[in-house]
């Protein structure tokens, strides 16, 4: 069984197109998004539309929760008074222009999905199991992996949010964060886009990076009122 996932696409529908015209090619059996689709860029409503138009489910991110019920804040960490002042801008831009067909669609999403392929418990969530918000780097401990892990039974477990793709293997089971498709800060632009091949005796990753129009993307955030800090990061996969 085939499957892809497109971590955190942040209103980046060029990305987008691009990320499920390059999977299309694989002929994967199911498609699912893990969040975050609005924010940073200004196509949160197209976004959402192709999602919808093309029948890809998945679940709630930080953001999707925060946009649905407005929030004050996007529940998004900031590292200095730069970083704190242009993520309050975004979440203000998208808060003020998503619809209200987007909105009720966040406001609906689940927070986890699980299933069984080929006898293997997968797990989907935004960030980890229990907070949508906390960021689950590769570098964490060995002990935050078995802490989370044990939090459900699953044998893979798949999320996004820090927009670092990853696979970990740690006693038996297998951990995959699928980096972000709309807003990569792993210092490749490109769109990035789990491959997951679950076979009866093997779980096999695929971090598919597809190129498009990055530059048009950046333009028309630009264009948009959202902060040029925001087509800058985008340029470098920021
Ligand atoms: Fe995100």
């Amino acid at each position: 069984m085939k499957i892809v996932f497109f971590g955190d696409i942040h209103g980046n529908i060029e990305a987008l197109k691009a990320a499920y015209d390059a999977v299309a090619l694989q002929n994967p059996d199911k498609i699912y998004h893990l969040g975050d689709l609005g924010g940073y860029a200004p196509f949160v409503n197209e976004v959402v539309d192709f999602l919808i138009k093309h029948g890809i489910e998945g679940v709630q991110g930080n953001y999707d929760e925060a946009v649905a019920n407005d929030r004050e804040h996007c529940g998004c960490k900031a590292e200095d008074p730069l970083q704190e002042e242009m993520a309050h801008r975004s979440f203000a831009w998208t808060k003020a222009h998503v619809s209200a067909t987007s909105k009720a669609y966040m406001k609906n999403l689940p927070t986890e999905i699980k299933f069984t392929s080929e006898g293997k418990k997968v797990w989907l969530f935004h960030a980890t199991p229990k907070k949508y918000n906390l960021y689950w780097y590769e570098d964490r401990p060995e002990k935050f992996f078995h802490e989370m892990a044990e939090k459900g039974d699953a044998d893979v477990m798949i999320y996004g949010h820090i927009h670092k793709p990853y696979r970990k293997d740690i006693n038996g089971k297998v951990f995959i964060n699928a980096g972000s498709v709309g807003k990569p800060k792993d210092g490749d632009p490109r769109a990035c886009a789990a491959v997951v091949d679950i076979e009866p005796d093997a779980v096999k990753t695929e971090f598919l990076r597809v190129p498009y129009d990055v530059e048009k993307v950046a333009v028309e955030i630009s264009k948009s009122g959202l902060p040029d800090y925001f087509a800058e990061k985008l340029r470098h996969g920021a």
